[in-house]
């Protein structure tokens, strides 16, 4: 194996490029609800998760590291409570132990060929539409702290749980250590004023414009608005989003702030289907599998590359 250990450095050098990209989602294409054969194997997955590593490993000026922000895979895993289905929330319907091992194992056979560090970010189907401390403690168990921030390259790289944010009726606990110690890593940046603070999640605050209705795809109305004016205010100018299965570009209405969504490594969604959160059986998306680039410098660019 190659050395991918990354060390924390405050201080900024130079400009670099970094990766971002979402939703592997090792078994999605199976699933007989979204258009899949139910098969129990995960190739087609796989195959695209297998291009994230070939386009990554191809990159000059190699890139410092990867983040994969969340839905590592599809089955999620034990512990969430059941409620009833039929609301926004999806229900544990998705919880398969057996799956969630072996999609885990597959992803990490294949990720491991990656040259660069990487970190991750947990999804919905990670941890549950609405997480437990059990399902927590199972992600934990794989990738590590679901919430934490990093000093890299200069920048400082902040990887919050959106699925707390979503819902934290079973883990009110946990989310209440996330804000507190979110609050305070906030108040550092505004004392400190890094070159660049960027956030790290996996479900959007938004995916169209700041005032949309509650949906499946971005953080509750009433959440938003406390905590988008908290993220402007400390700095912030930019957080990192998949979830979608679709790519989206928006900035606030005052614009200080832009949330980028990027699609996904693996199963793409067409409009309609994120429109309905529902399988559209003859739709084909209008996007490729893909990863954003991410180019720092005195400012932020990034742009979504289909693999080749
Ligand atoms: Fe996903």
């Amino acid at each position: 194996m190659l050395e991918k250990k990354i060390t924390e450095q405050s201080e900024w050098c130079e400009p670099f490029t970094f990766i971002q990209a979402a939703d592997t989602q090792i078994g999605f294409s199976d699933d007989i609800n979204w258009g899949g054969k139910g098969t129990g194997n995960w190739e087609i997955d796989a195959a695209h998760c297998w291009k994230l590593v070939e386009n990554i490993n191809k990159i000059k000026p190699t890139p410092k590291f990867l983040i994969i922000c969340g839905d590592i895979v599809h089955a999620m895993p034990k512990g969430l409570i059941k409620y009833s289905d039929g609301g926004l929330l999806s229900s544990s319907k998705y919880s398969n132990y057996n799956s969630w091992k072996s999609q885990n194992k597959t992803f990490k056979n294949i990720i491991d060929n990656i040259k660069i560090p990487i970190l991750y970010v947990c999804g919905n189907h990670d941890i549950g539409d609405r997480p437990t401390p059990i399902s927590i403690s199972f992600y934990e168990s794989l990738y590590g702290q679901h919430f934490y921030a990093k000093w890299l390259f200069g920048i400082r790289i902040i990887v919050i749980n959106s699925q707390l944010f979503n819902d934290s009726s079973d883990a009110q606990e946990l989310q209440d250590k996330q804000e507190e110690w979110l609050i305070k890593e906030l108040s550092m940046i505004k004392y400190k004023k890094p070159k660049h603070a960027i956030i790290f999640q996996h479900q959007p605050w938004f995916i169209n414009n700041e005032d949309e209705d509650t949906g499946y795809y971005n953080i509750r109305k009433e959440i938003r608005k406390i905590w988008l004016p908290r993220f402007k205010e400390s700095g912030i100018k930019k957080i990192f989003c998949g979830h979608y299965h679709r790519n989206s570009t928006v900035l606030t209405n005052d614009k200080k702030l832009e949330i980028i969504t990027t699609s996904a490594v693996g199963k793409q969604l067409s409009q309609n289907e994120v429109n309905y959160n529902k399988s559209f059986e003859k739709d084909i998306s209008d996007i490729n599998p893909g990863m954003r680039v991410i180019r720092i410098n005195d400012n932020i660019n990034h742009n979504y590359y289909t693999f080749v």
